[in-house]
């Protein structure tokens, strides 16, 4: 059987969908090639789980093209950081030069041309390049990740979850990255061409109030000035792509505000991930380990 070729496959801070995948495509008895920026422990330890590692950067068609080759299926991500376009109009074209019939690959929830986010347009573009390139593509439009209010709750050294929300009663749509991952290796081991090219991902509603009180055992929610969180986040995330996309998204939210029903729960996580939506509190009470 070829392998998945999986990228982002060591994982990271966002959400390590990449290593999620590639632990449930081996489970599945998949073979996998994970691509990896790196040959340290992370790739290590994927090599110990039976997965083929190669080493290489998205941005470089050099690194791309020799991955995918005797490779039929993919699943392609990127941080919040700068570069995504580059990597994803490599990705692209050496996925159908290779003649690939089905790339999956994660986006935003609400990718748009005219959306709020910068890095959110940019992911509508990228949606825009996969689908012209013809490589079966399906994007992943996926809520918050747990995984991005964690790194806030940990900065907030186990008192408070600081964000420039607003009122606690803001509502926010989010989703486990593990879910997100779940469909993506639904999608890839499901027969070709029956996916709808947009799958998207909410896991749960809350306010930001419930979720701050549901991790740690129960945080204060402080609602933050924007222009400090910016300062603060600068030192947090080290990368102007994310606190650009984050201070936007944040003021999205909080100007949306509560008591409307823009979000809804997806059908998608449980018909193609086979199991219902994990909750925050699931999520905070077993971190679940790719
Ligand atoms: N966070 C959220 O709330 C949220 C919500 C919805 C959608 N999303 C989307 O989720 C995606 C990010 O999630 P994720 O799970 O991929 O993030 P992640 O956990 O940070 O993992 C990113 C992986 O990509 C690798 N990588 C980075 N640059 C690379 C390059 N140039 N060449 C090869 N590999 C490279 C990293 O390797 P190294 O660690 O070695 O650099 C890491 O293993 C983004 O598309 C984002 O828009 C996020």
């Amino acid at each position: 059987m070829e392998p998945v070729l999986v990228t982002g496959a060591a994982g990271g801070r966002q959400g390590s969908t990449g290593r999620h995948v590639t632990r449930l495509l081996l489970e599945r008895g998949r073979p996998v090639r994970a691509f990896v920026r790196a040959d340290d422990a992370r790739a290590a330890e994927l090599r110990s789980w039976g997965a083929e590692v190669v080493v290489g950067d998205l941005r470089e068609i050099t690194s791309v093209i020799p991955a995918l080759q005797g490779v039929r299926r993919a699943f392609f991500t990127y941080p919040v950081t700068e570069g995504m376009l580059d990597a994803t109009a490599v990705f692209a074209a050496a996925a159908r030069r290779e003649g690939l019939e089905q790339v999956v690959e994660v986006s935003q929830l609400a990718a748009d041309p005219y959306a709020g986010t910068p890095h959110m347009r940019r992911h509508w573009v990228s949606e825009q390049v996969f689908d012209r390139a013809e490589v079966g593509a399906v994007h992943l439009r996926a809520a918050v990740f747990f995984e991005n209010l964690a790194v806030v709750a940990d900065a907030g050294g186990g008192r408070e979850l600081r964000l420039p929300l607003g009122s606690p009663e803001t509502v926010l749509p989010l989703v486990a990255a593990a879910d997100v991952a779940r469909v993506a290796a639904g999608l890839l081991t499901a027969p070709a061409g029956e996916a709808d090219p947009i799958c998207r991902l909410t896991g749960e509603i809350m306010t930001i109030g419930q979720a701050a009180k549901t991790f740690g055992g129960g945080l204060t929610y402080v609602d933050q000035d924007p222009e400090e969180w910016r300062r603060e986040a600068m030192a947090l995330y080290d990368d102007t792509v994310a606190v650009e996309h984050l201070s936007h998204l944040w003021e999205l939210f909080r100007v949306i505000g509560s008591g409307h029903d823009l979000y809804q729960v997806t059908e998608a996580i449980e018909r193609i991930g086979g199991r219902p939506p994990l909750t925050l509190h699931d999520y905070t009470s077993t971190p679940s380990s790719p």
